[in-house]
This record gives structure tokens, C-alpha cells and sequence, in this order.
């Protein structure tokens, strides 16, 4: 295998596991961010983010000297030979995907990447960015290549090592092949093609599985209307091989970092485009739909009325396995339950404490029973496994009311049923 001198250009959760995880297949990464704090702290070895494996990879790479950090994109790129740019791309107006982070990046360094470097975009980008790189950088001696990440937080080193696939593109095959080998010691299926198409596939992907999770959401409505169970008809469907066990699972509506985002930002490629992707258009607002469903149990849960209720939240994050609070589902529910007027005391095993401006409709405990004191009623709302251990029995007792609204299908309802308390499930 060919050691590579790589750089990564912003150590957000996809630029820290590709800098660890290369480092880690044998390559000498440099990592730049802009954040200096952040910058010293790595450089301990203090990983900010809750990923598995993470700070043991972030550890050896420091101990082997293959991973160094850096402040500023400028002092990581003087003699690499790929760099990696995985910048934050967030949602701006109108949904579509905010490329300032990046367009600042490459005036940075455009006149500092070695002659024959290749600049590697991995965010989340419109489909045409890399062309636009191209462009910006203004480099005939420095070729751009599309290699989209596809990590799920929590689970973002393994599903690093052990991909279903890689993907990269590129108008430049020589180019595109460099990047592909950095990963020959991962051994998987490797998709080469153009820029634009390694750019979509991204897009399809993730609005893919948006829509399987709004369709299981959809179906569960319409099993609890007709009498069925979501769980047994998921299951019945995913043996299927063309459907597949995973992603069936119902919940409060899906969220965070990627789906959100991606589905607003492919449907305003769709209407720049001239087409009306009205499936996607479907898939985020059965998603709101979902949200208001799982409020209108609440309130049935309670008796018609949340003015004054007291409620008891388990579960912040968008997913568990992660402290990320961003778009998640349990806060949007939070904040339309918090409108229709109740009172919410929150319990998330990740976070230990409020994070202003994010967690302000509701107050958050250290613990599930001061969650749950005097609540009228419990809702789960993020699938801790921890949650379903939880000593029920013990909880009813500290709870003014009966009902527990699992969003998640999560507890097991004889337990609940020994320690008199109702489950109000999704789908069933
Ligand atoms: C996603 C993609 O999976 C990943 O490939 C991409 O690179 C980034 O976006 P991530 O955002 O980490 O990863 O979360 P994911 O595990 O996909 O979950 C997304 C949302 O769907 C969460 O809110 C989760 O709770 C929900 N979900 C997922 C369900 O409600 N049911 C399921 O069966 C699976």
C-alpha cells in the first residue's frame, strides 16, 4: 500500500473519524480547523465529540506521530498529496446547502496546494460543487475528486473500517483512482465514477432511507387505525431482501445532521432544476405530520389538554448512541409541547446539562427520577437502550400519573404493565 501524506480540513465528526481512521490505515494526516481551543485540546488527545472508538484511534494516531493537528487550513496543505475537505454545509435560505465554509477553504489554500495535489470535497455537497471547485481553485496541476461520506453517528469509526461501499468521482480518473486506493486496506466495493454522479449518489441515499423511515411512520398510523402492528408488519416486510430489516423501525420523525438537511437541500436541486420531486416534498412533511402525531397522543395520553401538564422526557438526542442535539426529533416534539402549554423536566443520559438556546423548552435533570417526579405523564422519545433497564416499578411510584408514550416502541410493556403504568405505543 502506498503511504499517503493526507490532510483533513475541518475535525467536525465525519473530518475527525477520516483523519483517525486514515491515519490509523497506515497514512500521515495532518488536521486543520479554524477552532484553536478545539485544535489544543485534540492535540491532548480530548476528543469533543461522543463517537465509539474514536479517542483510542485519536490516541494512536498522536502515539505513532501518522496524525498531527493543526490551526488553519493554510498550515495543513504545504506538502499534501490528498486533501480531504469536510466542512460543515449547513442548511441556508430556502434549504439550500450553505457552501460559504467551503468557498472560504479554498481561497485559503488554492495558491498553497502542491503542483499534482488532489482536493477531495467529502461533505454533504450539491451536485455541481465539484465543478465549481474547479473553477474557484482555478488549478489546471490540481484535480478535484467526490468521495461522500456515509457515516451514521455512533457508529461513524466502524462504519469507516467497514463500509457497504465506497464511492468516488471524478473527471480526472488518474485522480479519482489516488483516492480510492487511501482505502485499498479497507477492502470493499468501489463505485468510480463522475464528480456530479459521486456528488448525487449522496442525495439519493440518504433521501432514500428519509422516505423508508416516513413511509414505516406512515404505515404505523395506518396500523393503529386498522388494527395491525408496525413491529410484525416491519418484520414481514424486511425479510424481503429487496426492502431489508433495517430502517423500519417508527419513532417520533426522523432528524439530525444529514436527513433533514439533505432531503430540503435535494428538493431545491429538484425545483432549480426544473422538477417537481414530489416524493421528496412527501417524505419531509409526513415527517412534520409525524411530530404533530406524536403530540396529539400526548395529549390524549393526559385527557385533552396539556395546559399545566407536567411532563417527564426521556430522551433528547436526535438517535441514541450520540450527545448531537442537532434537528432533533425530541426537541421539535419538546417545543410543540412546551406551546400547548406543559411543563417539561428532561432526562438524556448524553446530556448532562442545558445547552443554551437548544434545550430551553425544557429542564434538564441528571437523572430518569427526577425526570419522572410528579409527572402526569412520561415520554420516551430517544431509544436509550438504558431506558428499556430502567426500574419501572421505582418510576410509577414518583409519577403523579400512569401513562408512558414510548415514540420508540422501546419499553417492554408487561414490565410497565406490572408496575401499573399504560404504554402508548406508535403503531400499535
Ligand atoms: C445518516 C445516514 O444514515 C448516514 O449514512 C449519513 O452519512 C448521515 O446521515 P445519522 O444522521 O447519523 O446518519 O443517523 P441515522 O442513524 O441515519 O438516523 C437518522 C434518523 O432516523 C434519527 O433521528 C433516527 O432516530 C431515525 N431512525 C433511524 C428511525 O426513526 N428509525 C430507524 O429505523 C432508523
Amino acid at each position: 500500500m502506498f503511504v499517503r501524506r493526507v490532510a483533513v480540513v475541518g475535525v467536525g465528526y465525519v473530518g475527525l473519524t477520516t483523519a483517525a481512521c486514515l491515519a490509523s490505515l497506515g497514512h500521515r494526516v495532518v488536521c486543520a480547523d479554524i477552532d484553536k481551543r478545539k485544535v489544543a485540546r485534540l492535540l491532548e488527545g480530548h476528543v469533543p465529540i461522543l463517537e465509539e472508538g474514536l479517542t483510542e484511534l485519536v490516541a494512536e494516531g498522536l502515539a505513532s506521530r501518522r496524525l498531527d493537528f493543526v490551526v488553519g487550513a493554510a498550515n495543513a496543505v504545504g506538502d499534501a498529496e490528498v486533501v480531504f475537505l469536510c466542512l460543515p454545509t449547513p442548511m441556508g435560505a430556502g434549504g439550500a446547502a450553505d457552501l460559504s465554509a467551503v468557498e472560504a477553504v479554498i481561497a485559503e489554500v488554492r495558491e498553497l496546494l502542491p503542483a499534482d495535489c488532489v482536493l477531495v470535497t467529502k461533505s454533504t455537497v450539491p451536485v455541481g460543487t465539484a465543478a465549481r471547485v474547479v473553477e474557484l481553485l482555478g488549478r489546471d496541476d490540481v484535480s478535484v475528486v467526490s468521495n461522500p461520506e456515509f457515516l451514521r453517528e455512533g457508529s461513524a469509526v466502524r462504519d469507516f473500517m467497514h463500509p457497504d461501499r465506497i464511492v468516488v468521482g471524478s473527471d480526472v480518473q488518474h485522480a479519482a483512482e489516488r483516492v480510492s486506493a487511501l482505502y485499498a486496506r479497507v477492502g470493499v466495493p468501489t463505485v468510480l465514477t463522475s464528480a456530479a454522479s459521486a456528488e448525487m449518489v449522496k442525495y439519493a441515499a440518504n433521501c432514500f432511507l428519509a422516505m423508508k423511515l416516513s413511509y414505516v411512520n406512515a404505515m404505523a398510523e395506518l396500523c393503529e387505525r386498522l388494527g395491525a402492528d408496525i413491529a410484525d408488519v416491519a418484520e414481514g416486510m424486511g425479510f424481503d431482501h429487496r426492502i431489508g430489516q433495517s430502517f423500519l423501525q417508527p419513532g417520533p420523525g426522523w432528524g439530525g445532521s444529514c436527513l433533514p438537511k439533505d432531503t430540503h437541500a435535494l428538493l431545491r436541486m429538484s425545483e432549480a432544476a426544473g422538477f417537481d420531486f414530489a416524493l421528496v416534498r412527501a417524505t419531509i412533511d409526513t415527517n412534520e405530520q409525524q411530530r404533530d402525531r406524536v403530540v396529539e397522543k400526548v395529549v390524549a395520553a393526559v385527557g385533552g389538554s396539556l395546559d399545566g401538564v407536567r411532563l417527564g422526557l426521556l430522551g433528547l438526542a436526535f438517535k441514541a448512541g450520540t450527545d448531537d442535539l442537532r434537528d432533533s426529533p425530541a426537541l421539535a416534539v419538546a417545543r410543540k409541547l412546551r406551546e400547548r402549554g406543559a411543563d417539561l423536566v428532561a432526562f438524556d443520559p448524553a446530556v448532562p446539562a442545558p445547552v443554551a438556546g437548544v434545550t430551553d423548552d425544557v429542564l434538564v435533570v441528571g437523572d430518569p427520577q427526577q425526570a419522572v417526579k410528579d409527572a402526569d405523564a412520561v415520554v420516551l422519545l430517544t431509544e436509550w437502550p438504558e431506558f428499556r433497564k430502567l426500574d419501572w416499578a421505582d418510576l410509577a411510584e414518583r409519577m403523579a400519573g400512569r401513562v408512558v408514550v414510548d415514540t420508540r416502541n422501546l419499553l417492554d410493556q408487561d414490565v410497565l404493565r406490572l408496575a401499573d403504568l399504560d404504554t402508548v405505543g406508535i403503531g400499535r
